[in-house]
């Protein structure tokens, strides 16, 4: 399929949807944010991937909501169209492992798609923010509220309210990022982790990650009734009998993603 604000390809089991509009740093308007959409359904529903990998270009992974289409808009224009809405959130739905691999900016709209994803890889020149206090408004797709559940009060606030941004090294040591690695190193990196989460028995991998999403919407109680029901339900996968066969007799597993 062509598209005009994106790239796709699949590389062994492995979905990269890589944001391709440079001469706006990525910014996120309309017709980026429906080919995403688009692209990231269609990865979701194919079985034979079982890792999506979004990332943008070296000096920005997006640089935010496109403020220009934006800008003329009134109040009653982004109530009646519920602006930021459509298929902005697709990325945070998908039942397949993804991962963001962000070198350069993810400030606004560019961090909370980044957020969206399961996990974030970052290149060593990445910067984190949310600006649209600087530019009269607030973040309108998880910025006050993915990044406090991901790095706190007190450093959100401070991104929130004053706009700023923090590299890397923040984000890793505020728990924002898995990992950071060399500019140059970024997609091997994300890719590595990419294949060996698509090497895995693929209905575990996903029981996995609707584990970990529940800590964010329950109680701990209810999480870990969640949790422990779900790990005896995996004891009904054919793939969790292989695993633990494949240990005892000291070979590798031969998944059947069953
Ligand atoms: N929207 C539209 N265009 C953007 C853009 C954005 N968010 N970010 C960058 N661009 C455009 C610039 O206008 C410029 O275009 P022209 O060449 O036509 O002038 C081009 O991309 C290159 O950008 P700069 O010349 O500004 O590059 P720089 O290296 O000097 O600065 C930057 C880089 C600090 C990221 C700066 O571009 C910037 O501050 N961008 C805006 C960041 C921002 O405020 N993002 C939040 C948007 S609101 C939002 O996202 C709401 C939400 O929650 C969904």
């Amino acid at each position: 399929m062509a598209y005009e604000y994106i790239e796709t390809e699949t590389r062994d089991g492995v979905a990269i949807v890589t944001l391709n509009r440079p001469e706006a740093l990525n910014a996120l308007n309309a017709g980026l944010i429906a080919e995403m959409g688009a692209a990231l359904r269609g990865f979701d529903a194919d079985p034979a991937v079982g890792c999506i990998v979004v990332t943008g270009g070296e000096k920005a992974f997006a640089a935010g909501a496109d403020i220009k289409e934006m800008r003329d808009k009134g109040y009653a224009d982004v109530a009646a169209e519920d602006f930021i809405t459509d298929d902005w959130e697709v990325l945070a739905d998908l039942r397949t492992p993804t991962i963001a691999a962000v070198s350069g900016y993810a400030l606004g709209g560019g961090c909370e798609v980044a957020m969206m994803a399961d996990m974030i890889v970052a290149a060593d020149t990445a910067k984190f923010g949310q600006p649209e206090i600087t530019i009269g408004t607030i973040p309108g797709a998880g910025g006050t509220q993915r990044l406090t559940r991901a790095v706190g009060k007190s450093l959100s606030m401070y991104m929130n309210l004053t706009g700023e941004f923090i590299d890397a090294e923040t984000a890793l040591r505020a728990g924002l990022v898995a990992k950071v690695v060399p500019q140059a190193e970024l997609m091997d990196e994300a890719l590595r982790i990419a294949a060996k989460i698509a090497g895995l028995s693929q209905p575990v991998v996903r029981v996995a990650k609707e584990a970990v999403n529940v800590a964010f919407e329950s109680t701990l109680a209810e999480g870990i009734r969640f949790e422990r029901r779900t790990f005896h339900a995996t004891f009904a996968f054919e793939d969790r009998k292989e695993g633990m066969a494949a240990f005892a007799e000291k070979r590798k597993p031969a998944w059947k993603n069953r």
